[in-house]
């Protein structure tokens, strides 16, 4: 077993963190929490996303975030898209990076973006076309990887087959979305090996909801095959509103500690992280789904 030196944290609080909240944040406050996340060193934030503001409405102001953020030099700042028409809203501020999404579930599919699978990488194809011709980066999720709320388990075969797609299509990373936090680390050992079979394993991401308490444990699964990206949310923030029982994402201050404690590197000062944990839950009205965050910070 080699577990990798270096591990990419794709901090995905912003988008993933924020979209699942009811109140709507003031875009000013969007803008700090974002600005302060890009002193900790980490390298790349998920800003925010350009879904239709009718679907979510907390991230109706992802062009005015998009625009206020300081693009501190070393970060990338990719942001969420369902359709060609988020990527062009995208395109008039400047993104340079974005991920696309889909799932192996139809009824998820239905639930989350109203299509099929089929539509949806319909939907992709178009996005890929333009974003090409504008030289921007796209990396793809894929939902309910290790289970669905709508449709149960899902055959591993099945999520292979279509990260396969995305990534011949042109996505150069793949991450694997256990949007409800249902898998174990078997599981996410099995998944990770028959996904890699088609794809190299150093364009594969994980993407863990820890609504079961399983997240670290599968991150640890998922190091083992050879994975060293990893999204994850400050305060263990998240949630989809389109999957019935989806709650936070694993903490990032958690796996920065458990990477640092494995002698991995991350680039990020968990200290300074620790800090954004206590503002942003402050900001929210509660503390930190996050056990590092409270036992360092008490
Ligand atoms: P629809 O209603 O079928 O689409 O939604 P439509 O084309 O009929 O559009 C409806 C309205 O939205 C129209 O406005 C469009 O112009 C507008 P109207 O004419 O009625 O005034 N619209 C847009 N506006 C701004 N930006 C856009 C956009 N697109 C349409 N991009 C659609 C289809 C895909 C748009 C919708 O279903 C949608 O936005 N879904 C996104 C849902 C979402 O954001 N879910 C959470 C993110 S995924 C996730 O969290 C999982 C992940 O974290 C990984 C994991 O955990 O597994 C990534
Ligand atoms: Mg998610």
């Amino acid at each position: 077993m080699t577990l990798p030196s270096n591990v990419t944290i794709i901090e995905v609080g912003p988008r993933d963190g924020l979209q699942n909240e009811s109140k709507f944040i003031p875009t000013p406050l969007k803008i700090d929490f974002i600005n302060r996340l890009s002193e900790t060193g980490l390298s790349v934030i998920e800003a925010t996303s350009f879904v239709s503001p009718k679907w979510v409405p907390q991230l109706a102001d992802a062009a005015e975030v998009f625009q206020g953020i300081n693009k501190k030099p070393g970060v990338r700042y990719p942001v969420l898209i369902p359709n060609i028409k988020g990527l062009e809203k995208g395109l008039t501020v400047g993104v340079n990076e974005v991920a696309v999404f889909a799932t192996p579930s139809e009824k998820f599919s239905q639930k989350n973006t109203n299509c099929s699978v089929k539509e949806s990488i319909e939907r992709i194809a178009e996005v890929i076309a333009v974003a090409k011709t504008h030289g921007i980066r796209i990396r793809a999720y894929l939902s309910c990887v290790l289970g669905c709320p709508y449709e149960g388990e899902m055959a591993p075969e099945k999520v292979a087959a279509l990260a396969d797609t995305l990534f011949k299509m042109g996505c150069y990373e793949i991450s694997l979305g256990d949007t409800i936090g249902v898998g174990t680390p078997l599981k996410t050992k099995r998944l990770i090996e028959v996904v890699s079979a088609f794809i190299p394993v150093n364009h594969l991401a994980v993407h863990f909801h820890d609504t079961y308490g399983q997240a670290l444990a599968n991150i640890y699964a998922a190091l083992t095959q050879g994975i060293a990206s990893i999204d994850s949310a400050v305060a263990g923030l998240g949630g989809c509103p389109y999957a019935k029982g989806a709650t936070g994402n694993v903490a990032t201050e958690d796996v920065v500690y458990m990477l640092q404690g494995m002698g991995i590197e991350t680039g990020i000062d968990l200290r300074a992280l620790l800090i954004v944990g206590q503002f942003i839950s402050q900001q929210l009205g509660r503390k930190p789904y996050s056990k590092v965050n409270l036992a360092m910070m008490r």
